[in-house]
């Protein structure tokens, strides 16, 4: 598939089916995590994967959503604030970087035909738990892994000139 037809097939799916995800589907998935840019090339990040299966009421703990489990795999991006880039500022970077592995996991599963969700609305001191992270690890944000149940939606973007600043 044609890299700019993978980011037009991307959308939030909120609905899969328990079909089992392909082992080396999932490695691909992660291995172009692995690629992807971190400030200073720091790689200060974790992905968790998780399989969903027997996992049900921890992860409503995390996300209440009954879609939230239904894939067979839920993994998360966790940062390392501490040892991450920080501008001399003193803006830390982790969140960016983590949102950069989270997009290249997301736009690699869409090109396996995978879906995905963004979930940021979490409850972070029940991911914690759940997941066992001590303090140093910050879960920055969740995502389904699986196969796609239904049709797409109709997804409302505003017009380029609503979102572009030309300075000329
Ligand atoms: C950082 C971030 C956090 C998000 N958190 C959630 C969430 O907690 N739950 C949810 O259902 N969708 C979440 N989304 C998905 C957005 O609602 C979705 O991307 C947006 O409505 C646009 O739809 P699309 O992804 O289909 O283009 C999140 C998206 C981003 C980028």
């Amino acid at each position: 598939m044609e890299f700019i037809n993978v980011i037009e097939r991307r959308y939030s799916v909120r609905s899969y089916r328990p079909d089992p995800v392909e082992p080396e589907k999932i490695q691909q998935v992660l291995e172009t995590a692995r690629l992807a840019p971190t400030a200073c090339n720091l790689q200060e990040f974790k992905i968790i994967v998780m399989k969903t299966a027997n996992r049900r009421e921890e992860l409503k703990r995390i996300y209440p959503r009954d879609w939230f489990s239904e894939a067979p795999y839920v993994l998360c991006v966790c940062s390392i604030p501490e040892k991450c880039w920080v501008r001399r500022d003193n803006k830390n970077y982790s969140d960016v970087d983590a949102a950069i592995v989270m997009d290249h996991i997301i736009l690699a599963a869409t090109s396996l035909d995978l879906g995905t969700c963004w979930i940021g609305a979490f409850d972070a001191q029940a991911a914690r738990e759940v997941l066992g992270l001590d303090d140093t690890m910050e879960p920055v944000v969740f995502t389904p892994l699986g196969y796609v149940q239904g049709a797409v939606p109709n997804r409302v973007k505003k017009p380029l000139s609503d979102l572009v600043i030309n300075l000329d």
